[in-house]
C-alpha cells in the first residue's frame, strides 16, 4: 500500500474569550458532550483520516484524555499535547510533535470551535490536497464586504462572489505546512490568523479555496451555542 497518512491536528488550547464562559468554549457541554468531542468524533469515523493529534492547554491534558478520549473510545488520537499562547503557536507545537515522529503524508489543520466539520468536507479537502499540495475549506460571504480606511470609511468594496469566509480544515502535504512554520518562527511574524495565511506569506504558494459548509462555522460567542446546538440535534 502506498496510501500516504492523513494526519489531524486539532486544537483546542484557546481560552475562548469571546464567549465569556467560565470553562474554555472547547469544553463547553453541548448536547450532553463537550464540543471537542464532536469534531473528534467525525475523524474517528472518517475514511480519510488515520490519526489525530490534539493540542490543548497544559492543564487540561489528563482531562481530555481520561474524559474525552478514552471516555468516547476515540482510538485514532495519538498524542494529546499542550498548545502555545496563539493559536499559531499551538499549530506549531503540534507540527513539531509530528516532525518529530517523522511523519509524512498530510496534515489536516483543524479549529475544534468548528465542531460542524463532516466527512464531505473532508472528502473533498482530501482531493484539493492531492491536487494542490495547499488548501483550505471556506464558503463565498454571504454580505458585501467592505474595505474600510483607519477612519472607518469605505475605501472599496470587493466584488461579493470573490470573497471567501475561510475555515478549517486547511490541508498541506507535511513538508509545506512544517516549512512555513518553520520559518514563520523563525522571522518572528505574529500577525497571522490562520494556516493558509501563513503558507501564503512565508513560501508564497498558491492556496486552493474547496467548499465548506455553513454549517461549518466557528463557534465563537454565545449566541452561536444556539445554533450550533439544534444543528447537532439532527
Ligand atoms: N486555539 C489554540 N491555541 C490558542 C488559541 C486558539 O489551540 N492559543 C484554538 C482554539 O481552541 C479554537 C481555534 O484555535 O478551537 C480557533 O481559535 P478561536 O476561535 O479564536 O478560539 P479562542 O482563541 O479560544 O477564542 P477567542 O479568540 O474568543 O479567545
Ligand atoms: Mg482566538
Amino acid at each position: 500500500m502506498n496510501k500516504k497518512s492523513n494526519i489531524a491536528i486539532v486544537l483546542a488550547a484557546g481560552k475562548g474569550s469571546r464567549m465569556k464562559s467560565e470553562i474554555e468554549k472547547q469544553f463547553l457541554v453541548l448536547g450532553g458532550k463537550p464540543l471537542l468531542y464532536y469534531s473528534l468524533k467525525t475523524f474517528e469515523e472518517s475514511e480519510i483520516i488515520d490519526q489525530v493529534i490534539v493540542v490543548t492547554n497544559a492543564d487540561r491534558i489528563t482531562y481530555v484524555k481520561e474524559e474525552i478520549v478514552e471516555k468516547y473510545h476515540l482510538n485514532k488520537v495519538r498524542a494529546v499535547i499542550k498548545g502555545g499562547k496563539e493559536r499559531y503557536l499551538s499549530v506549531w507545537e503540534g507540527l513539531q510533535y509530528l516532525d518529530n515522529q517523522k511523519e509524512k503524508g498530510n496534515v489536516f489543520i483543524h479549529d475544534s470551535a468548528r465542531a460542524l466539520v463532516s466527512e464531505e468536507i473532508l472528502e473533498r479537502a482530501y482531493q484539493g490536497v492531492k491536487e494542490f499540495k495547499a488548501c483550505a475549506v471556506g464558503m463565498p460571504t454571504k454580505d458585501t464586504v467592505k474595505i474600510v480606511n483607519d477612519q472607518g470609511f469605505v475605501e472599496h468594496t470587493p466584488k461579493r462572489s470573490l470573497v471567501w469566509n475561510v475555515q478549517t480544515p486547511q490541508v498541506f502535504t507535511m513538508d509545506i505546512a512544517y516549512e512555513a512554520y518553520k520559518r514563520l518562527i523563525k522571522e518572528k511574524v505574529e500577525e497571522v490568523t490562520d494556516d493558509a495565511m501563513v503558507v501564503e506569506t512565508m513560501l508564497k504558494l498558491p492556496i486552493k479555496l474547496i467548499e465548506g459548509s455553513y454549517e461549518n462555522f466557528k463557534i465563537t460567542t454565545p449566541e452561536d451555542l444556539i445554533m450550533a446546538e439544534n444543528l447537532l440535534k439532527k
